[in-house]
């Protein structure tokens, strides 16, 4: 999508749909467009709700009008602002419109305008997405649409600013989008490798990976040993960053990347199986923020790693009761092949260590029981450190996103302790999943590195259409990372 950023007002531009958003149920105009009587009388006619990410394409005399609903002042997040972006276009899209415009001044509470542009233009290159690979004789229609701020900004230049990070931010989503959408047998470890490789070569970022003799070498057994069951080698792949301050300690970012998560020999149920195309999302939220990072160059070094396997139960599969010696030494029961994400991590996380980081986060489709905590609405962050934690879900509101913290306590530490072996890869209490699994991660990263590992296993992806997306991933994670990132 083509963004834009002029400072002639709204009514000046013709022949475009007008985005207008809806707060209260009222219109938010800025300037005297003469539509509020209009928009009102609609309003009323068609019974729009006014709802978030809810939306109403009408005809006026001099275009087309796209309201879009942000729901209720008092329950106002950017996440709503940017879903009901993505979804007036689509909505905008599906009625023929090709060319949007929207006014610059935010005019909701106390977003600033260049807060807003950013939001919107990224919510609306969003709105044209969809994934088609396999539609056979359908084509890439976004590159045909253009979205117009249009009129005076409080700030030009933080407006223009927010703009072109938007548009940036968007080509690495929509690109990695592609990739994260494929299911097991297209997006295999070996072709999120090849992948990688090739973005990282366009993006000027340093590649490299271990192949499973490499991980041997480091004995990395954990994360090969949920490989074992597969005919697909596991990998390391590391993604590097060098800031434009390169004295500064890095950041590393982990994305758990399961290509297929079947369980292994603690074999999943059937129904709803094909979702684990989706375990690799923590690793594809790297990958979209190390694009997004090689773009946008901030001061800071950033190192991005995908630990990438595929779960399945073949005949040289991990077993119940196995157990395995992780590159950090420490020895791991391995009572439940399903819960392989802690295992590839475990190693990633000590491999991590040699970079001396400032601070490590995790991403990761961990648990189902952050979905029964949490639900689909703020993935799980859990760490060694409040104020890290408190800064991410800060910094997730901010990005559009929603983080909730979950306590880590001695006694989540003590329920993953092994009776043969140093550590189990399931708690003895079988509650509090989503805390143990962190529990579990915390025995691989020393305490005086900042670490937060966000649970993103009902975040990760829609599995039905919403008015702001079609089924398939979110990229949640990316929004949040690269927002963190560039303010440190
Ligand atoms: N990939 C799953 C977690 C998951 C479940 C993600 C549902 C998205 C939706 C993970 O590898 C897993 O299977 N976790 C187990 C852990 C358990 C065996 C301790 C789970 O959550 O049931
Ligand atoms: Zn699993
Ligand atoms: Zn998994």
């Amino acid at each position: 999508m083509k963004l834009i950023l002029t400072a002639r007002p709204l009514e000046t531009q013709a022949k475009v749909a007008w985005i207008i958003f809806v707060q209260d149920k009222k219109p938010l105009l800025s300037g005297s467009t003469g539509l509020a009587k209009q928009i009102g009388s609609q309003i009323k006619k068609t019974g729009f709700s006014g709802d978030y990410a809810q939306t109403l394409v009408f005809q006026t005399g001099t275009g087309d009008i796209v309201l879009a609903g942000l729901g209720d002042r008092k329950h106002f997040r950017m996440e709503y602002l940017e879903r009901a972006a993505s979804a007036a276009v689509r909505a905008g899209k599906k009625a023929g419109v090709k060319t949007f415009a929207v006014s610059t001044a935010a005019g909701i509470g106390k977003v600033s305008d260049a807060a807003f542009v950013h939001a919107v233009a990224r919510g609306a290159a969003w709105g044209t997405y969809s994934f088609d690979t396999f539609k056979t004789g359908t084509k890439k229609r976004g590159a045909e649409l253009s979205l117009t701020f249009a009129g005076p900004c409080e700030n030009p230049a933080a407006c223009r600013k927010a703009l072109t990070e938007a548009e940036l931010e968007s080509r690495a989503l929509l690109a990695t989008a592609d990739l994260a959408n494929l299911p097991g047998n297209e997006a295999t470890p070996q072709k999120i490798s090849s992948w990688a490789q090739k973005m990282s070569k366009e993006n000027k970022l340093a590649f490299s990976v271990l192949s499973k003799a490499d991980l041997k070498k480091k004995s990395c057994n954990a994360i090969l040993a949920v490989a074992a069951g597969s005919t697909q080698d596991a990998r390391i792949i590391t993604l590097k960053y060098k800031g434009t301050n390169p004295k500064a300690k890095p950041v590393v970012i982990i994305g758990k990347t399961i290509t297929f998560d079947s369980g292994g020999i603690s074999l999943k149920p059937g129904k709803g199986m094909e979702w684990m195309r989706y375990d690799k999302s923590g690793g594809m939220a790297v990958l979209a923020a190390m694009q997004m990072v090689a773009l946008l160059k901030p001061a800071t070094p950033v190192i991005g790693m995908l630990a990438v396997a595929e779960n399945m139960p073949g005949g040289r599969a991990t077993r119940p009761g196995d157990i395995v010696k992780s590159h950090a030494g420490k020895t791991i029961e391995i009572l439940n092949t399903d819960a392989e994400g802690r295992l590839v991590l475990a190693d990633a996380l000590s491999l991590a260590l040699q970079h001396k980081p400032a601070a490590i986060v995790d991403l990761a489709t961990l648990t189902g029981a952050v979905v029964t905590a949490l639900g689909h609405t703020a993935a799980a962050v859990v760490g060694n450190n409040h104020k890290l934690n408190a800064t991410l879900v800060k910094t997730a509101d901010a990005a559009g996103e929603r983080l909730w913290e979950l306590p880590l306590w001695p006694e989540n530490m003590d329920d993953m302790k092994g009776t043969f072996a140093d550590l189990q890869n399931i708690s003895k209490s079988g509650t509090a999943g989503t805390i143990n699994g962190a529990a579990f991660l915390a025995n691989f990263v020393p305490e005086d590195i900042p670490w937060a590992h966000l649970d993103i296993a009902g975040t990760a992806w829609e599995e039905s259409s919403k008015p702001w997306m079609d089924p398939g991933v979110t990229l949640f994670g990316a929004r949040t990372l690269i927002e963190w990132i560039v303010k440190i």
